[in-house]
């Protein structure tokens, strides 16, 4: 019986992502059959973080179960800026490349605002180009962050209202808390973002019917933390020295208390994927209409 309820409380990214990418590969097979294109993702990766290389592995799965091409460029450690925004120019230019994403973090030598402003805004399917923020932040979205993007279709799937909701952000950052505000903010929610200088921190989470963590810190929030019946989506994937994955959420805690919540994994991290692949079908339609 504990179980059964259990269930009923989690926002089953998997399933949905799963969902997504079959549609997603139907698509694909449609336009093929009609002699278009299959879209081609450019995946590029410098150096060895391990857990960007997991990331990417993933990634490269997804392509292949949604019948969407990918190159992976898998770049030494040492790459230098220069040679990487060749590299990026020369995609930028190339008919057969939809999208184009470089796995972040880069390694610190290397102007990270330079290359993601570099990559084509049509091609930008991590939704970090400066143009397509703007969009999002003017109400009209063109290639939008994944995690964020992701998160969103997640909450509509389970048809969770989010006019004036009281939503609070943990995490700044420009890849999931700064977009995530906005999305949020563009549906309606009255959004709050907390960081690294926010003084109330465990106040302005109480206040949270919907909650969105994105810190990097394993189990940083708890469940003592939570309003009752609170959305809580957890975006942090965190490996333990036992070598378990959790989130920035205290799951066992978190779960007792909320009305839903993001298992890690299973959560965020499928749907995030998933809505790269759409970026990529969507980047292709627009490389198509400059052809
Ligand atoms: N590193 C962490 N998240 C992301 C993401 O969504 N895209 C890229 N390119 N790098 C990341």
């Amino acid at each position: 019986v504990e179980k059964w309820f259990m269930k009923h409380k989690l926002l089953d990214g998997k399933a949905l992502s799963n969902e997504l990418m079959s549609s997603l590969s139907d698509t694909v097979k449609l336009r093929v059959s009609l002699g278009k294109s299959a879209p081609c993702l450019a995946i590029i990766m410098v150096g060895n973080v391990e857990a960007s290389r997991v990331y990417v592995k993933n990634k490269i799965v997804a392509c292949k179960n949604s019948g969407v091409h990918n190159v992976l460029y898998d770049l030494p450690e040492q790459t230098s800026t220069k040679e990487l925004l060749n590299l990026i120019k020369e995609l930028n230019f190339n008919e057969s490349i939809s999208g184009i994403i470089v796995q972040l973090p880069l390694p610190k030598w290397i102007d990270t605002d330079l290359v993601i402003k570099a990559i084509s805004a049509y091609k930008d399917v991590d939704g970090f180009h400066p143009y397509n923020l703007g969009r999002l932040i003017q109400r009209i979205p063109l290639l939008r962050p994944c995690t964020p993007y992701g998160i969103i279709q997640l909450l509509k799937a389970y048809k969770i209202n989010l006019k004036g909701k009281n939503s609070v952000i943990v995490g700044a950052s420009n890849i999931v808390g700064r977009p995530m505000a906005i999305e949020l903010l563009n549906n309606g929610s009255t959004v709050t973002v907390c960081h690294r200088f926010t003084q109330n921190l465990k106040e302005l989470v109480k206040q949270a019917e919907l909650l969105v963590v994105a810190v990097g810190k394993p189990q940083f929030v708890k469940g003592s933390w939570l309003k009752k019946d609170a959305i809580v989506i957890d975006v942090g994937i965190n490996r333990l020295e036992n070598g378990s994955i959790v989130g920035d959420v205290d799951f066992s805690e978190a779960v007792e208390i909320a009305q839903y919540i993001t298992p890690v994994p299973g959560g965020v991290g499928p749907m995030t994927i998933a809505a790269l692949l759409q970026n990529t079908l969507l980047a292709q339609s627009l490389l198509e209409e400059t052809l």
